[in-house]
């Protein structure tokens, strides 16, 4: 009985440091265990409204306008977090300019103005909020779990700025994990195949998602909720004794050692 060990999140306090499709899941996955969520993203009117659907359904939820490219927004959003909620037990880290990776081609084609507005936003930005947040979770044994991409080892012949970004995105959640690990924080790093988000669901007729379920593992395409769910394990007690690793949930998209 001393091992059974369960979920153990209400009361605990969530920052999701990036919102829109795949964070305002997780946003509404942790309300609905019990945290008490932070959902932070640029787009402050869209994370307002995701934020006050989760009140309404007797979550607890506040949204932050921030923007990840910046140092000192990102530390106003973790202190606001600390004001308005409390001390940080578990922060995501997800947010990414979608928009930039658009224009992400090749070496050669992309312009440079896209290349930096895609690591600063995915890659130093994850560091601001990895480094605004540490003391938090250092303090109170939290954990972290970063959105990554099975791009960072795809190998592909277009967006090698995400799939830059999403490499080294591993390599801090590493550090942290072996830094960190000893003090009892965890650090994962979530890997998700195609999640049908709105953004994706805009790009994608019916016709070309059924050729991607034809071609897949799976008999469907990803949902946020199928990576909120993992995040909520990586956090819970569950999740205690998993630490610094990159886990694909994709549907079976990639399959490696
Ligand atoms: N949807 C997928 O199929 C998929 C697959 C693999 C990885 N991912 C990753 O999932 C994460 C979430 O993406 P999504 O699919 O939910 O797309 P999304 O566009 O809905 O979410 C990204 C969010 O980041 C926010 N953002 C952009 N720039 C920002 C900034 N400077 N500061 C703060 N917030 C900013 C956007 O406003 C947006 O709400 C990303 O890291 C993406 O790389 C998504």
């Amino acid at each position: 009985m001393d091992h059974i060990q369960g979920r153990d999140l209400a009361g605990k306090v969530a920052l999701i440091a990036g919102g829109g499709g795949i964070g305002a899941a997780v946003a509404r996955r942790l309300a609905a265990e019990g945290c008490r969520v932070v959902l932070g993203d640029k787009d402050g009117d869209g994370a307002e409204r995701d934020a006050g659907a989760i009140r309404a359904d007797g979550g607890e939820c506040m949204a932050v306008a921030y923007d990840q490219s910046d140092e000192a927004s990102v530390a106003a959003l973790v202190q606001k977090t600390v004001d308005g909620v409390g001390a940080p037990d578990f922060a995501f880290v997800n947010a990414m300019d979608m928009a930039a990776v658009e224009y992400d081609t090749d070496l050669l084609d992309i312009d440079m103005g896209v290349f930096d507005q895609t690591l600063a936003v995915g890659l130093r930005g994850s560091v601001l909020v990895a480094r605004a947040v540490m003391p938090y979770l250092a303090a109170r044994r939290g954990a972290i779990v970063f959105t990554s991409s099975d791009a960072a080892h795809f190998g592909e012949p277009c967006r090698f700025a995400y799939a830059m970004t999403k490499s080294a995105v591993n390599a801090l959640m590493r550090h942290i994990a072996s830094r960190w690990g000893p003090q009892g924080v965890r650090a994962n790093a979530i890997l998700p195949g195609i999640v049908m988000i709105p953004r994706m669901a805009e790009k994608m007729d019916e016709a070309i998602q059924s050729r991607l379920v034809a071609g897949s593992r799976s008999t469907r395409l990803g949902r946020g909720e199928d990576i909120a769910a993992m995040v909520a394990m990586l956090f819970s007690k569950d999740g205690e004794w998993v630490n610094g690793q990159t886990i694909s949930v994709n549907g079976g998209g990639t399959m490696r050692p």
